[in-house]
């Protein structure tokens, strides 16, 4: 042990980017557990920026084993992009491992999101129409492919003969889109295959491995515990677990190996695509936070939209995420605003509401109770030590940590890595003397075995560079695109 969940406790996008990059320099390996390419994940690093979709955030520390765990569902397209734009940017991908186990987003799994997206139009969930919900149905009607069939062209020919009429038949009747060709399908997934072939390894063992070693891992969450499956607002969710149980079944560590989460959230609220959302501000307000925090999605080029902190939620997710403590993000963006508001409870049909409503049509009827606090003028940006905040927010801040009831041991007031406050005296892990983050980084983990070479190897012969057509830089890797 020990392991640490870094679990996102709003809607997405709370800034769990940064809160990974940040506590991946004191860990030995970071590990993505569930989604996909959906997710958008964005580093400040002494100015540049650096946005991953699939790659876990701890990647730019030379001595971190990035794991793409069994719960992501990939896109190989998008992942050969993304280690290229890393490598055109200086990062060393060899030591990036993928789960044999993770399911593959097939180009008919795009296809389908847009086209059922498209039927629901005026009541659609919003998806980032990348292909998740389609994967991970299949992966659950156990037609899906999985990384490791990518690796043998003949059992994947034999799988797609099976499940491909299948899905040509709905694209083309239900939706009247184009089928694929079974060949082509098959060649390029097989290229897909040779391609990443030195990083798809059980990715299990290794984790458990470490573990074993005493080294510490990391678990990446993505998305957020209102856009979860389960304890989201469903149906405007995502379709995996993004909560911490979520790490457990995707990234191969049992409940009790967890000895961490650390919760992320930011000092307002935003949420992408679809869904109720009791906080929203239409107003002059909302603009600010959108303006000021530039919540955009760029990928989708969505806004996100915007409103005030929403405790009620915030109980539900300090709950069933087991929040040990919070890392509170963009406390910045809120300089300059006259008054901040705070959702404490709701009233529905009159009647005032404490818990957190499992259906989405109460929660579309709730109005928000709020409390109201004194805002501050002061910028945050250079602030380093929490005794240097404007008092009010400080009073903010303690109101927020009141109601999670959990320390918030971390504040953040921008978005580079340095601009962070630790609370010295909320160490968010006692047992190592709380330091975050550590004075020198561990020693790198040897570098695991890859399927080419199956011990000791020093260096991924970068297969993935051997392609003219994606191996030079970035190519499609969109390096300031985020999705969601
Ligand atoms: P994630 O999906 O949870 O990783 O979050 P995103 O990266 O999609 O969105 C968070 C955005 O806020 C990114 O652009 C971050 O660089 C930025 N960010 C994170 N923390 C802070 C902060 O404390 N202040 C400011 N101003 N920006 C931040
Ligand atoms: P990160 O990891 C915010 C939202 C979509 C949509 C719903 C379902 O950057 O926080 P999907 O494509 O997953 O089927 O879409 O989930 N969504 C996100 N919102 N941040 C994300 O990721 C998201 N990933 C998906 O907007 O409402
Ligand atoms: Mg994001």
């Amino acid at each position: 042990m020990p392991a640490t969940v870094v679990v996102g406790l709003q809607w997405g996008d709370e800034g769990k980017g940064k809160t990974t990059d940040l506590l991946a320099e004191s860990v030995a390996m970071v590990v993505r557990y569930q989604g996909g390419d959906n997710a958008g994940h964005t580093i400040v690093l002494g100015g540049e920026v650096f946005k991953l979709h699939l790659v876990p955030s701890g990647v730019l520390y030379p001595h971190i084993t990035p794991i793409i765990g069994n719960g992501v569902v990939v896109n190989p397209q998008t992942l050969l992009d993304e280690l290229a734009m890393l490598r055109s940017r200086g990062v060393a991908t060899e030591r990036i491992r993928v789960s044999e186990s993770a399911h593959v987003i097939m180009p008919y799994h795009v296809a389908l999101d847009g086209a059922m997206e498209a039927r629901l139009a005026g009541d659609e969930i919003g998806t980032t129409h990348r292909g998740i919900g389609p994967a991970y149905a299949d992966r659950a009607w156990r037609v899906g492919l999985r990384m490791a069939d990518l690796l043998e062209p003949d059992a994947l020919r034999a799988k797609l003969e099976r499940v491909l009429p299948e899905k040509n038949a709905v694209l083309v009747q239900t939706h009247g889109l184009p089928p694929f060709d079974l060949d082509e399908m098959v060649a390029r997934a097989t290229e897909w295959g040779h391609r990443l072939r030195p990083h798809i390894v059980d990715t299990t063992a290794l984790v458990q491995r470490a573990l074993a070693q005493g080294r510490h891992v990391l678990l990446e969450g993505a998305q957020g515990t209102l856009l979860d499956l389960d304890h989201g607002t469903y149906p405007y969710v995502t379709s995996s677990n993004p909560i911490a149980g979520g790490a457990c079944t995707g990234g191969g560590v049992g409940p009790l190996q967890v000895d961490e989460v650390i919760g992320v959230m930011k000092a307002y609220a935003t949420r992408v695509g679809s869904g109720p959302f009791p906080t929203e501000l239409g107003d002059d307000i909302g603009r600010h936070l959108l303006e000021k925090g530039h919540e955009f999605g760029t990928t989708t080029g969505r806004r996100r939209r915007c409103g005030w902190f929403d405790a009620v939620p915030l109980r539900l997710a300090v709950a069933v995420n087991s929040v040990t403590s919070i890392m509170l993000n963009k406390l910045d963006i809120l300089s300059g605003l006259p008054e901040i508001r705070l959702c404490v409870a709701y009233r529905i049909d009159g009647r005032v509401v404490e818990e957190f409503p499992s259906s989405g049509d109460l929660l579309a009827r709730a109005e928000p109770v709020y409390e109201t606090f004194a805002g501050w003028e002061e910028d945050l940006g250079g602030v380093r030590r929490e005794a240097d905040l404007p008092r009010a927010a400080r009073g903010y801040v303690d109101a927020l940590e009141h109601l999670a009831g959990v320390p918030i041991s971390i504040v953040s007031v921008g978005a580079d890595r340095t601009a962070t406050i630790l609370r010295r005296d909320r160490p968010h892990r006692p047992a190592l003397g709380g330091v975050v983050p550590s004075i020198a980084p561990p020693a790198a983990l040897e570098l695991w075995p890859s399927r080419e070479e199956p011990a000791g190897i020093a260096e991924d012969r970068g297969s993935e560079d051997d392609d003219p057509v994606d191996g030079g830089p970035a190519g499609g890797g969109d390096p300031g695109g985020a999705a969601s």
